[in-house]
Protein backbone atom coordinates (compact mmCIF):
# COMPACT_ATOMS: atom_id res chain seq x y z
CA UNK A 1 0.00 0.00 0.00
CA UNK A 2 2.64 2.55 0.87
CA UNK A 3 4.80 1.75 -2.31
CA UNK A 4 1.08 2.76 -4.67
CA UNK A 5 0.76 5.79 -2.62
CA UNK A 6 3.76 6.99 -2.74
CA UNK A 7 3.42 6.79 -6.09
CA UNK A 8 -0.01 8.44 -6.69
CA UNK A 9 0.38 11.05 -4.09
CA UNK A 10 3.79 11.74 -6.33
CA UNK A 11 1.67 12.12 -9.92
CA UNK A 12 -1.58 14.31 -9.82
CA UNK A 13 -2.70 12.04 -13.17
CA UNK A 14 -3.61 9.46 -10.20
CA UNK A 15 -5.67 11.65 -8.24
CA UNK A 16 -8.78 10.02 -9.00
CA UNK A 17 -7.43 6.88 -8.11
CA UNK A 18 -6.67 8.10 -4.73
CA UNK A 19 -9.98 9.31 -4.49
CA UNK A 20 -11.24 6.20 -5.07
CA UNK A 21 -9.49 4.94 -2.36
CA UNK A 22 -11.12 7.38 0.11
CA UNK A 23 -14.37 6.38 -1.65
CA UNK A 24 -14.21 3.43 0.60
CA UNK A 25 -13.48 5.37 3.82
CA UNK A 26 -17.57 6.73 4.22
CA UNK A 27 -18.52 3.71 6.13
CA UNK A 28 -15.72 3.53 8.56
CA UNK A 29 -16.69 7.63 9.30
CA UNK A 30 -20.35 7.81 8.91
CA UNK A 31 -20.13 6.97 13.08
CA UNK A 32 -17.22 9.99 13.59
CA UNK A 33 -19.39 12.06 11.85
CA UNK A 34 -22.06 11.68 13.63
CA UNK A 35 -20.76 12.02 16.80
CA UNK A 36 -19.26 15.50 16.04
CA UNK A 37 -22.55 16.34 14.93
CA UNK A 38 -23.84 15.22 18.26
CA UNK A 39 -21.20 16.91 20.54
CA UNK A 40 -21.73 20.27 18.69
CA UNK A 41 -25.35 19.80 19.47
CA UNK A 42 -24.86 19.43 22.54
CA UNK A 43 -22.10 22.53 22.93
CA UNK A 44 -22.18 24.57 20.32
CA UNK A 45 -19.52 26.28 18.45
CA UNK A 46 -17.07 26.06 20.77
CA UNK A 47 -13.82 23.81 22.28
CA UNK A 48 -15.62 21.21 23.71
CA UNK A 49 -17.99 21.02 20.83
CA UNK A 50 -15.14 19.75 18.60
CA UNK A 51 -14.21 17.12 21.95
CA UNK A 52 -11.14 19.37 22.73
CA UNK A 53 -10.54 19.20 26.62
CA UNK A 54 -10.48 23.33 26.26
CA UNK A 55 -9.97 26.65 24.16
CA UNK A 56 -6.07 27.07 25.38
CA UNK A 57 -5.14 23.54 23.80
CA UNK A 58 -7.04 23.63 20.82
CA UNK A 59 -5.27 27.54 20.26
CA UNK A 60 -1.99 25.83 21.40
CA UNK A 61 -2.24 23.05 18.55
CA UNK A 62 -3.36 26.04 15.78
CA UNK A 63 -0.01 27.66 16.87
CA UNK A 64 1.93 24.88 16.46
CA UNK A 65 0.39 24.23 13.17
CA UNK A 66 0.94 27.80 12.14
CA UNK A 67 4.54 27.52 12.20
CA UNK A 68 4.78 25.96 8.70
CA UNK A 69 3.92 29.36 7.21
CA UNK A 70 6.93 31.42 9.10
CA UNK A 71 9.01 32.70 6.70
CA UNK A 72 5.99 32.84 4.49
CA UNK A 73 4.81 36.71 2.98
CA UNK A 74 2.22 35.62 1.16
CA UNK A 75 0.04 35.86 -0.16
CA UNK A 76 -1.27 31.68 0.13
CA UNK A 77 -4.11 29.62 0.09
CA UNK A 78 -4.94 27.29 2.72
CA UNK A 79 -6.84 23.92 3.05
CA UNK A 80 -8.16 22.71 6.26
CA UNK A 81 -9.26 19.46 6.71
CA UNK A 82 -11.65 18.21 9.55
CA UNK A 83 -12.19 22.12 9.80
CA UNK A 84 -14.99 21.17 12.42
CA UNK A 85 -16.83 24.79 12.90
CA UNK A 86 -14.41 26.94 11.36
CA UNK A 87 -12.04 27.49 14.37
CA UNK A 88 -8.59 27.65 12.31
CA UNK A 89 -10.03 30.67 10.35
CA UNK A 90 -11.05 32.30 13.13
CA UNK A 91 -7.78 31.80 14.22
CA UNK A 92 -5.51 32.43 11.06
CA UNK A 93 -7.24 35.72 9.97
CA UNK A 94 -6.66 38.26 11.78
CA UNK A 95 -2.68 37.11 12.12
CA UNK A 96 -2.49 36.78 8.82
CA UNK A 97 -4.65 39.65 7.20
CA UNK A 98 -3.98 40.09 3.58
CA UNK A 99 -1.35 37.15 3.45
CA UNK A 100 -4.55 34.53 3.90
CA UNK A 101 -5.79 34.90 0.01
CA UNK A 102 -8.46 31.72 -0.01
CA UNK A 103 -8.95 29.42 3.12
CA UNK A 104 -11.00 25.97 2.22
CA UNK A 105 -12.46 24.05 4.84
CA UNK A 106 -13.80 20.24 4.44
CA UNK A 107 -15.24 18.31 7.29
CA UNK A 108 -17.55 15.03 7.24
CA UNK A 109 -19.91 16.31 9.83
CA UNK A 110 -22.83 18.41 7.86
CA UNK A 111 -23.61 20.12 11.35
CA UNK A 112 -20.29 21.08 11.20
CA UNK A 113 -20.40 22.88 7.57
CA UNK A 114 -23.92 24.16 8.26
CA UNK A 115 -22.17 26.28 11.76
CA UNK A 116 -19.03 27.62 9.82
CA UNK A 117 -21.18 28.71 6.92
CA UNK A 118 -23.34 30.61 9.15
CA UNK A 119 -20.33 31.99 11.49
CA UNK A 120 -18.21 33.05 8.69
CA UNK A 121 -19.05 35.18 5.91
CA UNK A 122 -15.95 36.25 4.74
CA UNK A 123 -15.63 35.99 1.09
CA UNK A 124 -11.86 34.20 0.97
CA UNK A 125 -13.72 30.87 3.11
CA UNK A 126 -15.57 28.43 1.84
CA UNK A 127 -16.58 25.19 3.75
CA UNK A 128 -17.20 21.80 2.21
CA UNK A 129 -18.65 18.45 3.30
CA UNK A 130 -16.07 15.86 2.25
CA UNK A 131 -13.73 13.63 3.51
CA UNK A 132 -11.01 14.69 1.34
CA UNK A 133 -9.84 18.45 0.08
CA UNK A 134 -11.69 19.39 -2.91
CA UNK A 135 -8.87 21.62 -4.42
CA UNK A 136 -5.45 22.38 -4.57
CA UNK A 137 -3.72 24.66 -1.99
CA UNK A 138 -0.51 26.14 -0.99
CA UNK A 139 -0.78 24.55 2.76
CA UNK A 140 -2.94 21.98 3.94
CA UNK A 141 -3.80 21.30 7.52
CA UNK A 142 -5.30 18.75 9.73
CA UNK A 143 -5.86 19.16 13.62
CA UNK A 144 -7.51 16.21 15.09
CA UNK A 145 -8.73 15.03 12.25
CA UNK A 146 -7.35 11.44 12.66
CA UNK A 147 -8.03 11.01 16.58
CA UNK A 148 -11.05 9.52 16.73
CA UNK A 149 -11.75 6.18 15.27
CA UNK A 150 -14.36 4.47 17.71
CA UNK A 151 -15.20 1.03 16.40
CA UNK A 152 -12.42 0.86 13.19
CA UNK A 153 -10.06 -2.21 13.27
CA UNK A 154 -6.51 -0.72 13.73
CA UNK A 155 -5.25 -2.06 10.12
CA UNK A 156 -8.21 -0.80 8.27
CA UNK A 157 -7.70 3.02 10.15
CA UNK A 158 -4.06 3.15 9.46
CA UNK A 159 -4.95 2.58 5.80
CA UNK A 160 -7.21 4.78 5.59
CA UNK A 161 -5.35 8.26 7.55
CA UNK A 162 -2.53 7.11 5.52
CA UNK A 163 -4.23 7.01 2.26
CA UNK A 164 -5.86 10.39 3.26
CA UNK A 165 -2.55 12.39 4.35
CA UNK A 166 -1.25 10.73 0.56
CA UNK A 167 -4.41 12.57 -0.93
CA UNK A 168 -3.83 15.85 1.41
CA UNK A 169 -0.33 16.06 0.77
CA UNK A 170 -1.00 15.77 -3.20
CA UNK A 171 -3.29 19.00 -3.00
CA UNK A 172 -0.58 20.75 -1.32
CA UNK A 173 2.15 22.96 -3.35
CA UNK A 174 3.86 23.98 -0.22
CA UNK A 175 3.30 21.88 2.80
CA UNK A 176 0.96 19.88 4.70
CA UNK A 177 1.44 20.03 8.64
CA UNK A 178 -0.95 17.72 10.81
CA UNK A 179 -1.48 16.15 14.59
CA UNK A 180 -2.16 13.25 16.37
CA UNK A 181 -2.31 11.74 19.76
CA UNK A 182 0.81 9.85 21.24
CA UNK A 183 -1.32 8.45 24.27
CA UNK A 184 1.18 8.72 27.00
CA UNK A 185 -0.86 9.80 29.34
CA UNK A 186 -4.15 8.64 29.45
CA UNK A 187 -5.51 6.04 26.97
CA UNK A 188 -9.19 5.96 26.00
CA UNK A 189 -11.23 3.40 23.77
CA UNK A 190 -12.21 5.10 20.31
CA UNK A 191 -9.06 7.41 20.09
CA UNK A 192 -6.38 6.89 17.50
CA UNK A 193 -3.25 7.02 19.25
CA UNK A 194 -0.37 7.20 16.39
CA UNK A 195 3.49 5.92 16.36
CA UNK A 196 5.42 9.76 15.17
CA UNK A 197 8.13 7.51 13.74
CA UNK A 198 5.45 5.21 11.33
CA UNK A 199 4.02 9.02 10.13
CA UNK A 200 7.62 10.16 9.66
CA UNK A 201 8.74 7.28 7.68
CA UNK A 202 5.62 7.64 5.57
CA UNK A 203 5.86 11.57 4.87
CA UNK A 204 9.31 10.51 4.07
CA UNK A 205 7.88 7.57 1.70
CA UNK A 206 6.03 10.15 0.02
CA UNK A 207 8.76 12.75 -0.66
CA UNK A 208 8.33 14.94 1.77
CA UNK A 209 10.95 16.65 3.76
CA UNK A 210 10.01 16.09 7.51
CA UNK A 211 9.78 18.48 10.59
CA UNK A 212 8.19 16.83 13.61
CA UNK A 213 6.83 19.30 16.85
CA UNK A 214 6.27 17.68 20.42
CA UNK A 215 7.72 20.61 22.40
CA UNK A 216 4.37 21.65 23.51
CA UNK A 217 2.18 20.55 26.79
CA UNK A 218 0.07 18.46 24.69
CA UNK A 219 -0.07 14.75 24.90
CA UNK A 220 0.45 15.05 20.75
CA UNK A 221 2.95 15.61 18.17
CA UNK A 222 3.11 17.55 14.85
CA UNK A 223 4.10 16.85 11.37
CA UNK A 224 4.91 19.25 9.03
CA UNK A 225 5.49 17.53 5.28
CA UNK A 226 7.18 19.85 3.27
CA UNK A 227 7.83 19.56 -0.66
C1 LIG B 1 -11.22 17.10 16.89
S1 LIG B 1 -12.22 17.88 15.68
C2 LIG B 1 -11.21 19.28 15.30
C3 LIG B 1 -11.89 20.35 14.51
C4 LIG B 1 -10.97 21.52 14.11
N1 LIG B 1 -9.86 21.03 13.32
C5 LIG B 1 -10.50 22.24 15.34
O1 LIG B 1 -9.37 21.99 15.78
O2 LIG B 1 -11.29 23.02 15.88
C6 LIG B 1 -12.02 16.84 14.24
C7 LIG B 1 -12.92 17.21 13.08
O3 LIG B 1 -12.52 16.41 11.95
C8 LIG B 1 -13.66 15.97 11.25
N2 LIG B 1 -13.23 14.80 10.47
C9 LIG B 1 -12.81 13.62 10.92
N3 LIG B 1 -12.41 12.84 9.90
C10 LIG B 1 -12.57 13.57 8.78
C11 LIG B 1 -12.33 13.37 7.40
N4 LIG B 1 -11.83 12.24 6.95
N5 LIG B 1 -12.61 14.33 6.51
C12 LIG B 1 -13.11 15.50 6.94
N6 LIG B 1 -13.37 15.77 8.23
C13 LIG B 1 -13.09 14.82 9.13
C14 LIG B 1 -14.70 15.75 12.33
O4 LIG B 1 -16.01 15.77 11.82
C15 LIG B 1 -14.40 16.92 13.27
O5 LIG B 1 -15.15 18.07 12.93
Amino acid sequence: MGEVLTRMAGDRSTRDDLIAVLGRAPDLLKPVAFAFDHRLAEWGACARGVYWRNEDGQKLRFEVLARVLEGDAGPFTVNDLGCGYGAFFDFLEPRLGDRLARFAGTDIAPAMIAEARARIADPRAVFVRGLAAGEDADYSFASGTFNMCLEAKPAEWIDYVETSLAHLYGRSRRALAFNMLTGSDKVRQGLYYANPERFIAFCQGIGARVQFATDYPLDEWTIFARR
